[in-house]
């Protein structure tokens, strides 16, 4: 049985923002679900997560409400001892309690179990790192035999408390029975009149348990966020090690600090990614793609073989095998390429199916369409498909071939092997095979002479 208590009720004052501290973004996602995900992860049966909230508690509330958490509000934040002592009425007698902080995002599940692993009858388990500057954390005061004894805050240790280089993390864990003893005795007679949750320290030593440190596998797990150098300080590191991940999956990145991914992203084998691309949700990539500089890629999955120019934007697009798009391309939610699909340069889809082997090369746009195989869509050819009410569709039959500068006036369809001539505006069907023409017709006037200049 483990409850899970995270804080989540301060402000955050060092952000200088309206949004509380535990929703700004590391990776494009909350602070707190970060450090929600590893609590998850820990695989602990019958496990409850009670949050602590108070700064905008509703807007946490709103974004964390999930089955296995419960809300507890703190009314006035007095320090972190006091927040602990909220959640007081809801742990759980023989239960296992872990404490994390909502500021400290990086925290992995692997640490988390160690951590859980010093918790025993006789003992709590205390998460500490060394660090080069230790200021403005709480430090470790050992015996001189090891065994740590207290915590003191950097605002209440002596000048040769501050020497010491071993830090409070804030994360720790303790049997609920020993906690709910603890809690209570804790006063708010420091340097900041906070009930301080570090006091448990002392407090376990005088009643006899040891306290059992443990240490972060990477310095960076155990950084908290106050303020945004901080944060994105945070966001490199967790970048760069998405980037290390990936490199050692197989993956090029020309430039691995200038790779950002956001989301879930899977890569086959071959795969080469330019510098300033941007992944969020989760992105599938097949072997040996290519994605070149400057594109943004969302909830998409990208076929083998299949090149991706500088500065295309894909959202909830679907690509098979050995596509071509870009430069400059924009696939919008619902387009979806067969096989050895073109879409290339200042071309917009939307809800579009194009077929095996057709292009769609220039300028071009194509939404609520389908298009069949090996069709040729001429430069600056666009589907009419919003009337201002309603959306209609477009089909284009395999083998057709749209002339430059054509608007196709949905609905309508293009049958296979039809032709459109250059610069017709096609507001009815055109058969297979046949040609489709709709403009003015030339005419060229002889003796023709341009105004002149009065
Ligand atoms: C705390 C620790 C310090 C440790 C550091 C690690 C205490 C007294 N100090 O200091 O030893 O080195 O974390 O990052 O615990 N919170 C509440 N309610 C409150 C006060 C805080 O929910 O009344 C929450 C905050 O939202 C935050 C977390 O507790 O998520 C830590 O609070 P913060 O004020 O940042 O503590 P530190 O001064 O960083
Ligand atoms: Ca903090």
């Amino acid at each position: 049985m483990l409850d899970i208590v995270v804080l989540a009720a301060g402000k955050g004052t060092r952000m200088k923002s309206d949004l509380p501290k535990v929703l700004h973004p590391i990776a494009g996602k909350p602070m707190l679900e970060h450090v929600l995900n590893s609590a998850r992860q820990l695989g602990e049966a019958d496990t409850k997560i009670h949050l602590v909230t108070g700064h905008c508690a509703s807007l946490v509330e709103a974004a964390f409400s999930a089955p296995d958490v419960d809300f507890v509000v703190q009314t006035e934040q007095l320090g972190t001892g006091h927040a602990v002592q909220q959640t007081m009425p809801y742990l759980r007698q023989g239960s296992m309690v872990l404490i994390l902080a909502g500021d400290v995002p990086l925290i992995s599940a692997a640490t988390l179990k160690t951590l859980l692993t010093c918790v025993g009858p006789e003992s709590m388990g205390l998460l500490t790192v060394s660090l080069e500057d230790a200021t403005g954390y709480g430090r470790i005061v050992r015996t001189e035999t090891g065994e740590a004894v207290a915590i003191v805050e950097h605002k209440d240790a002596s000048p040769e408390q501050h020497e010491i280089s071993e830090i409070n993390t804030g994360i720790m864990a303790a049997n609920a029975a020993d906690l709910l003893q603890w809690l209570p005795q804790l006063s708010c007679d420091n340097a900041q009149g906070e009930y301080y949750l570090t006091d448990i320290i002392a407090l376990a030593v005088a009643g006899g348990k040891r306290v059992i440190t443990a240490t972060a596998a990477n310095e960076m797990e155990v950084l908290g966020v106050n303020n945004r150098l901080q944060q994105a300080q945070l966001e490199r590191f967790y970048q760069q090690a998405q980037a290390e991940r990936l490199m050692q999956a197989g993956v090029t990145l020309l430039d691995p600090a200038r790779f950002d991914n956001r989301g879930e992203l899977s890569v086959g084998n071959d795969v080469e990614i330019d510098i300033n691309c941007v992944f969020s949700g989760r992105v599938e990539i097949g072997n040996n793609v290519k994605v070149g500089p400057n594109c943004v890629i969302s909830e998409s999955r990208i076929g083998d073989n299949t090149i991706i120019k500088a500065n295309s934007i894909l959202e909830e697009a679907v690509i098979a095998e050995s596509c071509d798009i870009g430069p400059f391309a924009r696939l919008r939610p619902g387009s979806q390429l067969a096989n050895k699909a073109k879409v290339g340069n200042f071309v917009e889809t939307k809800k579009a199916l194009i077929g095996e082997g057709s292009k769609v090369n220039h300028l071009t746009y194509i939404g609520d369409a389908e298009i069949g195989i090996g069709v040729n869509v001429g430069a600056g050819t666009i589907t009419c498909n919003y009337d201002g009410v309603n959306k209609s569709k477009t089909t284009i039959g395999d083998g057709a071939f749209i002339g430059s500068n054509s608007s196709l006036v949905a609905p309508v369809n293009i049958g296979a092997g039809a032709t459109v001539g250059a610069g017709s505006t096609i507001g009815s069907d055109v058969a297979d095979d046949e040609l489709g023409v709709a403009r003015a017709k030339q005419r060229n006037i002889k003796g023709w002479k341009r105004p002149v200049k009065k």
